[in-house]
């Protein structure tokens, strides 16, 4: 493969900014020729600020710790969308796992492993997504009731049963659901006579948003981390 286009898709950015990368002196072959952007180097000949390079077969993970503001889309004429936080060498190929509001914030998964996504999403599968909220009025013991037997929110359904944990403050608490229903933390609130707030998603299945990624911010998930997602 062409040198330009292995670290390109390797993810070290653009072909313009590889090709600086290359003029500065920041790339290098193993075996002492020359970086030129047309050459031809196969997978682990190639060195960037003399660490090594390897194309990763494999799916990518990412997570992403979505602000509000955003829309949750891969593009959009109109509105910034999530994609556009993430490093634009990264963006190939990756889609969110499930839909947030513009106003809702907290964990977002970035990947191009179809099959996981289907698995996260489909409610046959069970996976629980966790979200806090704040509301407009106290939650009361009879809406934990109604989430349990299954909230209706006017569609065909009634929505399946879920979990609701009224914190000390009783504007506060985490939701549990396992289907992902349009508006449906908001819908599911309205139904008991409460507005949401805020809405911050913070887990979904067995992960939890890391505590060191800032608002906005996004990075690629640790093995132990999709291990953790896959459940
Ligand atoms: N439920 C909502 O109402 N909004 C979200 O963004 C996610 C779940």
């Amino acid at each position: 493969m062409r040198l330009d286009k292995y670290l390109a898709d390797a993810g070290y950015g653009t072909r313009k900014e590889i090709k600086n990368y290359i003029k500065n002196g920041r790339v290098s072959i193993l075996d002492g020729r020359d970086p030129r952007p047309e050459m031809h180097v196969e997978n682990g000949d190639v060195l960037f600020d003399n660490a090594p390079v390897s194309l990763e077969t494999g799916f990518k993970y990412y997570v992403l710790n979505k602000p509000s503001g955003v829309i949750t889309a891969t593009h959009d004429n109109r509105e910034k969308t999530v994609m556009d936080l993430l490093e634009p060498a990264i963006r190939k190929g990756l889609a969110p796992v499930g839909r947030l509001d513009k106003d809702t914030e907290g964990l977002l998964v970035l990947t191009d492993d179809g099959q996981l996504t289907h698995r996260l999403l489909s409610p046959k599968h069970h996976v629980w997504k966790t979200y806090y909220i704040k509301t407009d009025m106290p939650l009361e013991e009879r809406d934990c009731e109604y989430f349990r037997d299954g909230v209706d929110i006017g569609d065909d359904k009634p929505c399946l049963p879920a979990e609701l944990r009224i914190y000390d403050n009783p504007c506060e608490a985490e939701i549990r659901i396992c289907e992902g229903r349009f508006h449906q933390v908001k819908r599911m609130i309205a139904a008991c006579g409460k507005e949401v707030i805020y809405l911050e998603r913070i887990a979904m299945g067995e992960f939890t948003l890391p505590k060191d990624l800032e608002r906005g911010s996004f990075r690629r998930m640790t093995e132990e981390e999709v291990e953790c997602l896959k459940g």
